[in-house]
């Protein structure tokens, strides 16, 4: 069974690298950065997709921008070439797809206990607009051509939480691993939308889609909790997006500071 991992020399690519071997997967680690045994390429590159899918039997598509930024760098990574990579999966036969979502996805939904991970969508910037997208991509992909789609809402990925605000959202690099792993192995996903965040006292929100599938987080921000700095009221506390939902995260000031 092998893998097929696009942005491997990321933050999260470069986590799993240590990691997912060690669950039984053969891993292609795929990034126009460099990544050691990995293969170089671009996923706006229909030819490079194709090379690396060869032989795959799922993708997990980390590859694009991280964050927020003008529409056109949007798009180039997040819309085209997500695209990409979802039809050189079909063209390659490849049946299972695990794609980085994220809250951004749903920030300006009110932060309430209970909240399912696929409520709809409200993103708080372009690059939630994005993570949409991706997840009604993917749903399509899967309705039309069977393929099993995980869309994995991520929080806040940090080798551990840095302030008070991140204690609900915190993915941690050992679950981050855990939740790949139990989306390449169930045999109960067709499509699902799981929140990508660990096993955090602070978070209130309903984890049963995750859960489905078989992961089973094991870290709680809630370690770290003494060691942090006292938060100041900020009014997007109650938002899931935090401060992406503020002003400052508009179309003009993100083009304004690039
Ligand atoms: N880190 C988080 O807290 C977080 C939270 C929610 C969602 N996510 C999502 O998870 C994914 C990975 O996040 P990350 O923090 O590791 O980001 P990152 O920026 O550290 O890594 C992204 C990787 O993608 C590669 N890449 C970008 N464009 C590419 C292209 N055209 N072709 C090939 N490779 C390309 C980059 O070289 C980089 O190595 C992203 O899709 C991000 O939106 C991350």
């Amino acid at each position: 069974m092998t893998v097929l991992v696009t942005g491997a020399a990321g933050r999260i690519g470069t986590a799993l690298q240590s990691r997912l071997p060690g669950f039984g997967w053969e891993v292609r680690w795929f990034d126009r950065a460099s990544v050691p045994d990995g293969i170089v390429g671009d996923i706006s590159s229909s030819d490079d997709l194709d090379a690396a899918m060869r032989g795959a039997t799922a993708v997990v598509h980390l590859a694009g921008l991280p964050t927020e930024a003008r529409w056109e760098q949007i798009r180039e990574a997040n819309i085209d070439g997500l695209v990409n990579v979802f039809e050189a999966a079909r063209r390659a036969g490849v049946r299972r797809v695990v794609y980085a979502s994220s809250i951004h996805a749903v920030g300006f939904q009110p932060d309430t206990a209970g909240l399912p991970a696929d409520s709809p969508p409200r993103p708080d910037t372009l690059y939630g607009v994005s993570k949409a997208f991706g997840e009604t991509l993917g749903r399509y992909y899967a309705d039309r051509y069977g393929l099993r789609v995980a869309c994995l809402r991520i929080g806040t990925f940090e080798d551990r939480p840095r302030h008070v605000r991140t204690l609900p959202t915190w993915l941690s690099p050992d679950d981050c691993a855990r939740l790949v792993d139990a989306c390449l192995r169930s045999d109960d996903l067709s499509y699902s939308i799981v929140w990508g965040v660990s096993a955090n006292t602070r978070c209130a929100w309903n984890v049963d889609s995750g859960y489905a599938l078989g992961y089973r987080p094991m870290d709680d921000a809630e370690t770290y909790a003494g060691a942090l700095p006292a938060a100041e009221d900020d009014p997007t506390d109650g938002l899931v997006g935090g401060g992406f939902t503020s002003p400052g995260f508009g179309i003009d000031e993100v083009t304004s500071r690039s």
